[in-house]
């Protein structure tokens, strides 16, 4: 198990900056984020495109390095870890929801659901039978043998929703994960998550533009120009 900061936060970014490229081409995605993200909490991250949400995601996962600042998750940071230690740390503890979902083409919704089980040691078999039932949950209780290419954008993005959290991560992170879903299965996948996701020593946080799902949030940060302009307590606060 993984120990506490001394702020005891989830997450916790200080002047935190990420950029791509070199000379010409370079890109400042992150322009020193500062954001702290409590146990316990759902918080959305809003912002226009191409403000850096997703790197921002991806620096907070482990996914991407960053040039400098501070980052870590419930007290740890992936740069004090070697490679190893890196993907069981993010492995065992952090489920992601692309924004793009990345299934494997080649393994079934049911299998990829799997993997994050499979990769921690649990046996394929069982493996296979959580993800099965958490398929159900999600309402695709006749998918599970289907390989992506045969469902719809909005089913891929069930199986991608399960997949990141079959494992029972203390941190989940969302691209916009209600964004292929209609009204009704948005609203049940949040309930989901937030079900899964949000207890004492757990959190969530969700990239969205959904105005519909701003409901579930504890709290909204506004993101711009690779920073944080703005963290609100609800959807009402963000138009004042
Ligand atoms: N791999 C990359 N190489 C170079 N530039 C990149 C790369 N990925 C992102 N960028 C740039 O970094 C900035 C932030 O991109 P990012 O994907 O984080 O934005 P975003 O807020 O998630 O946007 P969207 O809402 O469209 O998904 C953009 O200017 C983008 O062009
Ligand atoms: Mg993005």
């Amino acid at each position: 198990m993984v120990r506490s900061t001394a702020n005891g936060d989830a997450v916790f970014c200080r002047d935190l900056v990420k950029t791509y490229g070199k000379g010409d081409t370079r890109v400042v995605a992150l322009n020193g984020v500062n954001l702290d993200v409590h146990p316990g909490e759902l918080l959305m991250l809003v912002g226009p495109s191409g403000c850096g949400k997703t790197t921002l995601l991806c620096v907070v996962a482990g996914i991407l390095n960053r040039d400098s600042g501070q980052c870590s998750v419930f007290g740890r940071d992936f740069r004090s870890m070697g490679r190893r230690e890196r993907s069981r740390y993010r492995g065992e503890n952090i489920g992601f929801v692309f924004q793009s979902f990345n299934l494997i083409p080649t393994l079934s919704a049911a299998e990829n659901v799997a993997i994050p089980l499979i990769l921690n040691g649990v046996a394929r078999r069982e493996a296979l039978r959580r993800a099965d039932a958490l398929l159900e949950k999600v309402g695709l209780g006749r998918r599970q043998r289907d390989l992506p290419s045969r469902l719809s954008g909005g089913q891929q993005q069930r199986v991608a929703i399960a997949r990141a959290m079959i494992h029972n991560p203390r941190l989940i992170v969302c691209d916009e994960p209600t964004s292929a879903l209609d009204h009704e299965t948005g609203h049940h996948v949040m309930e989901l998550l937030r079900e899964v996701a949000v207890g004492p020593d757990r959190a969530l946080v969700i990239v969205t533009h959904d105005a519909r799902i701003f409901g579930f949030a504890d709290r909204i940060a506004q993101m711009d120009d690779g920073r944080i302009v703005r963290v609100v307590n609800s959807p009402a606060e963000m138009s004042s």
